[in-house]
């Protein structure tokens, strides 16, 4: 589990389904995904993240408000071992219930999922990228210190003329320098 001034990163929980498949089938929360997620799919996606951090001890980790224990997102990171022609990456990721979006959540996770990376993990480089139409992500980006390494078109949205051009950033580890 991270903790930050305002957040708790941790584990997935059953209370965490419901307000999961809110978001997922909110179609501004979704603008830049492929898809709305179905309720199957959303609990597939919290399965194989819980899986994943019972295996690695770190993901995908469900986003908890310290004030009120409220479930507001995901914030984490995930392994591309193949996809792109960069990989293989770590690639770190976020996405948020829209009423808590405009508080700095994200940024504020993001940096810590960052010293989690880089100091327990001891990564030499985290990625990120989004459609070049997402600006709130990207802004997310240079927020925790990321630099542009070029734009790409992602093989997943690739026929899908506002999505599949994408930007990608890199962090690389500043404990190593
Ligand atoms: C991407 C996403 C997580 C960004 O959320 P966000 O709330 O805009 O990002 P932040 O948490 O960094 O919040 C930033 C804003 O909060 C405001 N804010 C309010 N209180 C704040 C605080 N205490 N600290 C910092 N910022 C604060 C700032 O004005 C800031 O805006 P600015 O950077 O333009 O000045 C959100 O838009 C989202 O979930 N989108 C849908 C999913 C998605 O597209 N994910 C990425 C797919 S690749």
């Amino acid at each position: 589990m991270l903790e930050t001034e305002r957040l708790l990163l941790r584990q997935w929980k059953d209370s965490d389904k419901l307000p999961f498949m809110d978001m997922s089938m909110d179609p501004e929360v979704m603008t830049y995904l492929p898809t709305l997620l179905t309720e199957e799919e959303s609990l597939k996606l919290i399965q194989i993240a819980s899986e994943i951090i019972d295996r690695n001890k770190w993901g995908i980790w469900a986003v908890e408000l310290k004030d009120t224990n409220e479930f507001i997102g995901f914030i984490g990171l995930h392994n591309q071992p193949v996809l792109f022609d960069f990989s293989p990456c770590i690639e770190i990721a976020w996405r948020l219930a829209k009423k808590h979006w405009g508080k700095g959540y994200a940024t504020e996770g993001a940096k810590a999922t960052l010293e989690y990376a880089f100091k327990k993990l001891k990564l030499s480089k985290v990625v990120s990228f989004t459609a070049t139409v997402n600006k709130p992500s990207e802004s997310v980006m240079k927020k925790i210190g990321m630099t542009k390494v070029k734009e790409f078109v992602h093989p997943e949205f690739s026929g899908d003329p506002n999505l599949e051009k994408h930007v990608l950033y890199e962090i690389l580890n500043p404990y190593f320098r």
